[in-house]
C-alpha cells in the first residue's frame, strides 16, 4: 500500500522523511521519493525498488530544506518506473504524494491537457498536482485551492501538497484512505499512519473521511468535508518503534475493520492497468482447466467458499473448496484438479502449506493466495497472488478475509473471460462494478450505530444461529465464528434450506437468528425461512441490504426490531458489503463481554503445526 509522510520546520527535512518511509516500508512499495523545498525551489529524488536505492541516491545528491513530502508506492495506475514515482511535480511548482484511486483520473487529465497543461506520467494521481496549479493561479490562499480540488476530484484518497507559493504550508486531504497529522514543538508532520510518525511525534490526529486542511509549522487549520473548521482531537500515543499502532481505536481489529475500504482499493488497484481494466500477474490458462480446489483454514477456508461461488457461476468452472487439514490426509481425486490454490493471510499455516505441496506432488499447477510476500507458501507456489491487505496484527481475520474475497471475485472474472463465458462487454461492466466497492464498503461503515443495541442484546445470550442462502450462505458461517471466537458465544451458521432437515428444532421462544438477506434471487425462500423461524418464536436480527429490508417488510410487516442496513450492490458483491456488519456485531458483542478481542483465548494468529 501507498505511505505518505510529510514535515514542516524540521531542520534536515529529507533525513526525517527518510525515516517516516523506512517504517512504512510494512505496508509494501515498489518505488518511493521525497521533495523539499527550500529558497532555490523543489528538489526531488526518486527512485524504484527498495528505499536503499533512494537512501543512496540522496547520499549522492542531498536535499536541503526544512518542508517536504515522501512517498512509498505500490503501483497501481501506471508501471513501476521513475516518473509514475512520487512526489510528482506539476510546472515546477506543486508537487504531489497521493494514496487512493482519483475514479474520473481520465477525464481530468483531458481536460487538464486540452487547457495546456503536460502531464509527465502515467499516473491518476498527476491530475491532483495539476488541479492544484491551476486552483492557485485562479487566486486565494492554500485551502481555497484544496477545496477546489476536492471539488473536482472522485475516488479515494489521501493526500499532501506542496505548493511554490505558499512555501511555509502543506495542503492534506483524506476520503477513505487513512492520513494522520503529528504535532511536535516547532514542527508540524503528516503521514499515512501513527507508525510512520512514532519516532517524530507523540501527538497525533487522525483526520476523519471528506477532512481536508492546510498545516503549518505549528498550526493545523482543518475542515470537514462540508468545509466547516473541524476540531479534531488529539491523540497522546507513546513512541513504539517497528510497531504498528491502533491510531485512537481501541482495539487493532477495530481498527482493521474500519481500514477495509482502503484495503478494497488496493487489492483492486493491484489488479488493474491504468484502464482499470483487470489483469492477473499470472500465465495461467483457465480455458484449458478441469477445475480447480481451493485449500484454506479457518476465515481463509470461508472466504473460498464465497469464491466457489463465484468461479463456478462467472467461469463455469468445478471449484473444490477443502479445509487443508482434511484435504491432505483424505487421499483426494486429483485427476479433474489443474489447479490447487492455498488461501492464507500468514502464507504459514503448516495445513494449508502442506495441503498445497500435496496437491502440487499429486500434478496440479500451485497458487498461493496471501497477504505476506515473504511467506513460505509464497515462496513454495509456482504463482502468487499477494492480497494487500497491510499487516493484520487482530487474530481473528477481517481486512485480508475483504482482501481475499476481492481478489477471488478478480480470479473468477478472468477465468470466466478466459473461458469465453463472460464477454468483452460484461468484463467491462463486471470492472466498473468492482471498482465501486471501495465507496460501498465506506458507506456501509456507517451500520455501526445500528449495531450498538443489538450487541448489548447479543452480549446476553448463549447461543445463536446465522442463516444465509447462496452466496450469502458461506458469509453466514463467516458470521456465526466469528461470534464465536471473539465472544465465546456458541454458534452455527446454516444455509436457509437447511433449517427444516435439522436445525428448526433448535428454536424455541427468544433464540436469536441472524437472517443475511440482499435483493437476489434467493430472496423469496431466505424470506421464507425467516419467517418460519419467527413464527417459532425466533428474535430475528436481519442483516440485509437496504431494498431488501424494504421488500422483507413489505411482504411480511412485523419481520423484525432488531435490523442493519447497507447500501444495495450487485449481488456478487453482497459478500463483502454484508461482512461488514457481521465482523462489527461479533466486534461490538465481544467488547461488551469484555474479552480479549485482539487476542481471543486459544487462538493464535498464524498456526504452523498441525
Ligand atoms: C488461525 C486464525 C484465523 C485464520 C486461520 C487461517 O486460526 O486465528 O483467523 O483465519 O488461522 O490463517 P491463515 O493465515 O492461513 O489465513
Amino acid at each position: 500500500m501507498c505511505g505518505i509522510i510529510g514535515a514542516i520546520g524540521c531542520a534536515h527535512a529529507a533525513e526525517i522523511l527518510l525515516a517516516g518511509l523506512k517504517r512504512l516500508e510494512y505496508r509494501g512499495y515498489d518505488s518511493a521519493g521525497i521533495a523539499t523545498a527550500d529558497a532555490s525551489g523543489f528538489a526531488v529524488r526518486r527512485a524504484v525498488g527498495k528505499l536503499s536505492n533512494l537512501a543512496s541516491t540522496l547520499e549522492s545528491e542531498p536535499l536541503s530544506g526544512e518542508t517536504g513530502i515522501g512517498h512509498t508506492r505500490w503501483a497501481t495506475h501506471g508501471g513501476v518506473k521513475v516518473e509514475n514515482a512520487h512526489p510528482i511535480i506539476a510546472d515546477a511548482r506543486v508537487a504531489v504524494v497521493h494514496n487512493g484511486i482519483i475514479e474520473n483520473h481520465r477525464q481530468l487529465r483531458r481536460e487538464l491537457t486540452a487547457k495546456g497543461a503536460v502531464f509527465t506520467s502515467d499516473t491518476d494521481s498527476e491530475v491532483l498536482a495539476h488541479l492544484f496549479a491551476e486552483a492557485i493561479d485562479a487566486g486565494g490562499g492554500l485551502a481555497e485551492a484544496t477545496a477546489s480540488v476536492l471539488a473536482q476530484i472522485e475516488g479515494a484518497y489521501a493526500f499532501a501538497v506542496m505548493a511554490q507559493d505558499f512555501p511555509h504550508e502543506l495542503a492534506i486531504a483524506r476520503q477513505a484512505s487513512p492520513l494522520a497529522i503529528g504535532l511536535a514543538d516547532g514542527a508540524m508532520f503528516v503521514g499515512s499512519d501513527a507508525l510512520a510518525l512514532g519516532d517524530v511525534s507523540e501527538r497525533i490526529i487522525f483526520l476523519k473521511d471528506g477532512d481536508y486542511g492546510v498545516l503549518t509549522q505549528d498550526a493545523a487549520a482543518l475542515y470537514d468535508a462540508e468545509g466547516r473548521k473541524a476540531n479534531r482531537e488529539i491523540v497522546a500515543i507513546s513512541a513504539s518503534p517497528g510497531l504498528v499502532s491502533k491510531e485512537g481505536y481501541h482495539h487493532f481489529m477495530e481498527k482493521e475493520i474500519h481500514e477495509q475500504p482502503d484495503v478494497a482499493l488496493h487489492s483492486l488497484g493491484a489488479f488493474q492497468d491504468a484502464e482499470g481494466r483487470l489483469h492477473l500477474p499470472w500465465d495461467v490458462d483457465f480455458a484449458a482447466m478441469k477445475g480447480v480446489a481451493y485449500l484454506g483454514a479457518g476465515t481463509s477456508y470461508l472466504a473460498g467458499l464465497v469464491g466457489r461461488y463465484w468461479m463456478e457461476s462467472l467461469a463455469d468452472l468445478p471449484v473444490a473448496v477443502e479445509i487443508a487439514s482434511e484435504f491432505r490426509y483424505r487421499q483426494p481425486a486429483m485427476s479433474q484438479i489443474n489447479l490447487a490454490l492455498g488461501i492464507s493471510q500468514s502464507g504459514e499455516s503448516l495445513d494449508t502449506l502442506m495441503a498445497l505441496k500435496y496437491a502440487g506432488e499429486k500434478g496440479a499447477d500451485t497458487g498461493a493466495l496471501v497477504n505476506v510476500a515473504s511467506s513460505t507458501m509464497a515462496r513454495e507456489a509456482k504463482h502468487v497472488l499477494l492480497t494487500r491487505a497491510g499487516v493484520e496484527v487482530g487474530v481473528a481475520s477481517t481486512k485480508s478475509y475483504m482482501a481475499q474475497l476481492v481478489v477471488l471475485l478478480i480470479l473468477a472474472v478472468v477465468a470466466g473471460h478466459q473461458r469465453g463465458v463472460i464477454n468483452d462487454k460484461l468484463r467491462r461492466e463486471m470492472e466498473v462494478m468492482l471498482a465501486s466497492l471501495p465507496r460501498l464498503l465506506g458507506a456501509s461503515m456507517a451500520c455501526i450505530d445500528a449495531i450498538k443495541p443489538i450487541a448489548t442484546y447479543l452480549a446476553r445470550v448463549n447461543s445463536c444461529l446465522y442463516l444465509g442462502r447462496g452466496v450469502l450462505y458461506p458469509v453466514a458461517l463467516e458470521g456465526a465464528l466469528k461470534l464465536k471466537e471473539l465472544s465465546y458465544i456458541h454458534a452455527e451458521g446454516y444455509a436457509g434450506g437447511e433449517m427444516k432437515h435439522g436445525p428448526i428444532a433448535l428454536i424455541e421462544e427468544g433464540l436469536p437468528v441472524v437472517a443475511l438477506l440482499s435483493d437476489d434471487n434467493h430472496f423469496p425462500k431466505m424470506l421464507s425461512n425467516i419467517v418460519e423461524a419467527k413464527a417459532r418464536g425466533a428474535e430475528i436480527i436481519l442483516i440485509a441490504t437496504e431494498s431488501a429490508i424494504t421488500k422483507a417488510e413489505n411482504e411480511a410487516e412485523t419481520i423484525t426490531k432488531m435490523k442493519v442496513s447497507v447500501p444495495d450492490c450487485n449481488p456478487l458483491l453482497a459478500p463483502m458489503v454484508l461482512s461488514l456488519p457481521i465482523q462489527q456485531l461479533a466486534y461490538q458483542t465481544a467488547t461488551q463481554k469484555g474479552t480479549d478481542v485482539d487476542q481471543p483465548r486459544n487462538l493464535a494468529k498464524s498456526v504452523t503445526v498441525e
